[in-house]
């Protein structure tokens, strides 16, 4: 059945290769999940060799563990080790069909990136961004061909979460949203199509859950209380937690850009950027004890 929204299938463009700009913790997941569902080739690129190097090892590691789990055969682990590739220019998209952008999130950086990638793609390729809160459209105004991008919103863990929301900027051409929906279909996601709002559908209500939490704990309840006072919401995981997978800086990123649209909904959060101006990468050490500093950090210390 098609998605609510989809356009015709029959617009869809075949993707046979696809290019990531970025190499970072959603970007190799991205390479994997490519990979392994459309088996084509996916080219990463970064700006510097030893980032690149880290994403195309981190989604090779990857490929490890789903072979030392028997969940690939060692011929397809390699296969999908051959598949997967990094590149320090972006020549390599030259005959890409799909480009995805996974870099940071800042709407001059994001628009710099399909810029230069417009000037390597072929008219057809396809661009889509994984922005959590953007605007699609704005970031498309500068295209040549502001109609082949389209937001293709993953959530994390990639591999794991079956839901894909597919946006339709001001000006997403029927082409790129059938191939959106097509290649989500393939990838085995759960496609919906969102339009252009503030953070999409599924981080408005997200953000606004942790950030009532944080504002909790802002307001001097320790974490461990809200970690375990949040457990009857039923979340797959405590919200610190969550934020910690998601990683701080992207939280306070979707935090201060709904903030911006909803000023009264969405406050912003002193904890919040406490923790990304400390470089914590949570409030969890790796045994996922609480990071004693972090408790320190928000209890004003
Ligand atoms: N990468 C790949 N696979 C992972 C993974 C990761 N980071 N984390 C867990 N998995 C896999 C495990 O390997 C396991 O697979 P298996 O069945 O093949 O062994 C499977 O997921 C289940 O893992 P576990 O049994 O270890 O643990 P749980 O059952 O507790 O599930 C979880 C872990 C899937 C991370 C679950 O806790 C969860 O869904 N948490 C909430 C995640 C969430 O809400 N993410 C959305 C964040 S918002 C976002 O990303 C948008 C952005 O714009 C901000």
């Amino acid at each position: 059945k098609r998605p609510a929204g989809a356009p015709d299938p029959a617009l869809a463009r075949p993707v046979t290769k696809v290019g990531i700009v970025g190499a970072g913790l959603m970007a190799s997941q991205l390479a994997l999940l490519f990979a392994r569902r459309l088996d084509v080739p996916v080219v990463l690129t970064d700006l510097d060799r030893e980032r690149l190097d880290r994403g195309v090892g981190a989604a090779h590691a990857e490929v490890g563990g789903l072979l030392g789990k028997g969940r690939v055969s060692p011929d397809k682990a390699a296969r999908l080790r051959s598949l997967i590739t990094g590149s320090l220019t972006k020549d390599a998209f030259a005959d890409a069909d799909l480009v995805i952008e996974a870099v940071f999130e800042e709407m001059a950086v994001k628009r710099a990136v399909f810029a230069e990638v417009e000037e390597h793609v072929t008219a057809e390729c396809v661009l889509a961004t994984n922005t959590s809160s953007l605007s699609v459209g704005e970031m498309a105004a500068g295209l040549r061909h502001p109609e082949r991008l389209v937001g293709l919103h993953f959530f994390n863990p990639v591999a794991v979460l079956p839901l894909l929301e597919v946006v339709r900027g001001a000006r997403t051409g029927d082409a790129a949203l059938a191939t959106a929906f097509a290649t989500g279909k393939a990838l085995r996601k759960s496609c919906v199509l969102v339009e252009d709002a503030p953070a999409f559908v599924v981080n408005r209500v997200l953000v606004r859950l942790l950030a009532e939490i944080v504002q909790a704990v802002d307001e001097g309840t320790p974490i461990e209380v809200a970690e375990r006072a949040a457990a009857p919401l039923g979340l797959p995981m405590p919200p610190f937690m969550l934020m910690g997978l998601v990683g701080p800086a992207i939280a306070l990123h979707v935090n201060e850009t709904l903030h911006a649209a909803f000023p009264g909904r969405f406050p912003l959060s002193g904890n919040l950027a406490k923790l990304v101006a400390a470089g914590k990468p949570g409030v969890y050490r790796p045994d996922l004890t609480l990071d004693p500093e972090v408790v320190d950090l928000f209890a004003g210390g």
